[in-house]
């Protein structure tokens, strides 16, 4: 086991890369749609109306004040929560409604804390115990011809080492999860989630608690599964320069509702975004 010796990719290579494969995606339809969504918790309107897209290979990210519905879009696109009215699309198919495990299925996917019981597990065993998004009849055949289970088991490390290389955890693969920090034990759980094959990962808050460092090397992190692995990001943080420097678009959130959305330096110099934060907001999206 050896960390993994590739270089990291210069910012400005990154966004080379992450310009052209744009630029093919011109065309493509997004791969998230939120058409006009509502949700209501008795007589609290979490998110009200609320209408946007994430196009397919963008690290798109998503800000506003305290309490816009930032997180609960999020539980209603993860399916832990159902919209009281509207529509969520996922690759061109409705998913509103559908449980977790069936969004989780479909590609949708979004990042949890490391259960209890898995923080006595070595980070290594932590990636091969990640369900795959799509078994069945394949789980059948195990049973019948072990060889394939060996093989199988195999080729599940090979993957997951490739993971672990894809977030600088390599050299920790033999350690207890337990034993890991909160920034190794973040991109632990990134790790996890990527090891499930997603077409697109939601984060929330990623940066919380966690030092400068750690979060420049998630971030690092983030960028190369996007260009590497084709994972579409979608991203609540409230930490500005991380913000800034990675995602494009921004889409702003206020009152349950999307204010304002464009490239990063044109969202900062908004007018409606500088007054929705200084909590002079209070008339409804536009
Ligand atoms: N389960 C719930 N029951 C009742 N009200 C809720 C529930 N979840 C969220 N809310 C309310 O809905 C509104 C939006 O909350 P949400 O957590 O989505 O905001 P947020 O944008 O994620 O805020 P923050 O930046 O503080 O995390 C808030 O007024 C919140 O109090
Ligand atoms: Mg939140």
């Amino acid at each position: 086991m050896h960390q993994s010796s590739e270089p990291r990719l210069p910012d400005h290579a990154v966004r080379a890369v992450r310009d052209e494969s744009a630029s093919e995606l011109t065309d493509s339809s997004p791969i998230l749609q939120v058409r006009n969504v509502t949700k209501d918790f008795g007589g609290v309107r979490a998110v009200d109306r609320c209408t946007l897209d994430v196009m397919p290979g963008t690290i798109t990210g998503l800000i506003g004040p305290n309490g816009a519905g930032k997180t609960t879009l999020f539980n209603l696109a993860a399916g832990d929560l159902s919209p009281t009215s509207g529509q969520i699309l996922f690759d061109g198919r409705v998913i509103s409604g559908l449980r977790p495990h069936q969004t989780f299925a479909r590609g949708l996917m979004r990042t949890f804390q490391i259960p209890r019981e898995l923080r006595r597990m070595t980070v290594l065993e932590n990636l091969m115990l990640v369900p795959a998004r799509q078994s069945g009849e394949r789980l059948w055949l195990t049973w019948l011809t072990p060889w394939k289970v060996a093989r199988q088991e195999r080729q599940i490390q090979a993957r997951a080492i490739d993971v672990l290389e894809l977030v600088n955890l390599a050299h920790l693969a033999n350690e207890l999860a337990g034993n890991l920090s909160g920034g190794q034990k973040k991109l632990l759980e990134l790790a996890r989630t990527l090891m499930a094959q997603p077409k697109m990962v939601l984060l929330d808050e990623p940066g919380a608690g966690i030092n400068r460092t750690l979060l420049r090397d998630l971030s690092a992190n983030i960028v190369r599964a996007s260009v590497e692995r084709d994972v579409t990001f979608f991203i609540i943080e409230h930490d500005m320069r991380f913000v800034m420097a990675m995602c494009d678009p921004v889409i702003v959130m206020a009152n349950g509702g999307v204010i304002a959305e464009g490239p990063p330096t044109t969202v900062q110099r908004d007018p409606r975004v500088l007054e929705a934060y200084l909590g002079g907001y209070v008339n409804g999206p536009a």
